[in-house]
């Protein structure tokens, strides 16, 4: 499994000069709803950038638009210098940005290790006559692919799960598995919605080390949107905060904490404190917990 390494790597990407996504003047209005507006992004590469903002803020738009789940209605969105505005989701994933979703979706019914190979598959699926006219060579594909999914599945943790069915997995690990299957298509950049939606504070402690476990070892760039601002204050040099699909503030977590704006958006939505939106218990209300394994279909891997 994936050491934790030493909280300093968390400076590692910081300034690193090198911009691998940006977003300039992106917006995205559903009819009458502006649900993003002038959203500007710089991306160094190796950082891990956090967005948060109460529910409706439109932080997973941001993720849907960025990876051509949704076209914006305005801007423009580079990856590495490329113009990937309204790209299809394949597309975008293949060149090398992956995400996670706020509700989990895995391959229900097919097992741990043949959720992370139909991932792997994105950079290297056969085509019908190559299947057809090689079928040693295909066996042959078909072995080393199962090999690495295996060593990745090690890698993660996960190995002691590959033959059980993604449904049957405990809950914390099917997030993990979900992160599994966006590192399998070999990404540069890692958008995590809501990782930790629904776990307990060990959880999501755990979870925390996961991925500071992975930012480090992957060499990734990582943004992820959290309500839980343990995990936000521990993972993240920099915080954008969203509030109606607008940037209201953005800086480091001490800076966030601080900021006026950031404490009457979340006071304005009943909160007493910013991100403390888990139940007593340290789960979120029931009605936001996103536990059922959401069915993805074959053609909207990663
Ligand atoms: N496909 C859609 N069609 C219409 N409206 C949408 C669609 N997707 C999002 N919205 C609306 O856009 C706004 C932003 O939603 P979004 O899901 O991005 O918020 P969020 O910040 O991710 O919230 P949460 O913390 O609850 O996940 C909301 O008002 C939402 O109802
Ligand atoms: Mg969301």
């Amino acid at each position: 499994m994936v050491a934790a390494p030493e909280a300093s790597h968390l400076g590692q990407g910081a300034g690193s000069g090198e911009t691998v996504l940006r977003a300039s003047g992106v917006g995205r209005a559903f009819r009458g709803l502006q649900a993003l507006a002038d959203y500007e992004l710089d991306l160094q590469r190796g950082e891990v950038l956090g967005v948060i903002g109460p529910n409706g803020a439109g932080k997973t738009t941001l993720f849907n638009v960025i990876t051509g789940f949704l076209p914006p209605t305005s801007g423009r969105i580079e990856f590495r210098g490329k113009d990937i505005t309204g790209m299809a989701p394949d597309r975008v994933a293949k060149l090398g940005i992956a995400r996670t979703f706020q509700n989990i979706r895995l391959f229900s019914r097919m097992t741990v290790l043949d959720n992370v190979k139909t991932a792997q598959q994105l950079h290297a699926r056969a085509g019908f006559w190559e299947t057809v006219a090689s079928a040693p060579g295909f066996l042959r594909k078909e072995r080393q692919l199962e090999e690495r999914a295996m060593a990745h599945l090690a890698e993660l943790g996960l190995a002691g799960f590959h033959a059980v069915f993604a449904s049957a997995l405990p809950y914390g690990f099917q997030r993990k598995l979900e992160i599994a299957r966006a590192l399998a298509t070999e990404p540069q950049v890692l958008l995590l919605d809501e990782p930790a939606a629904g776990m307990n504070a060990q959880e999501t402690t755990e979870l925390t080390d996961f991925i500071r476990a992975i930012h480090h070892r992957f060499g990734l760039t990582v943004v992820v949107v959290e309500h839980d601002m343990s995990l936000i204050m521990r993972l993240c040099e920099r915080i954008q905060v969203l509030n109606y699909g607008r940037t209201i503030a953005a800086g480091t977590p001490a800076a966030i904490r601080a900021n006026p704006k950031v404490i009457e958006a979340y006071l304005g939505t009943d909160e007493t404190e910013v991100g403390s939106r888990d139940a007593g218990d340290g789960r979120r209300e029931a009605g936001d917990e996103p536990r059922a394994v959401e069915e993805i279909s074959h053609d909207a891997i990663a």
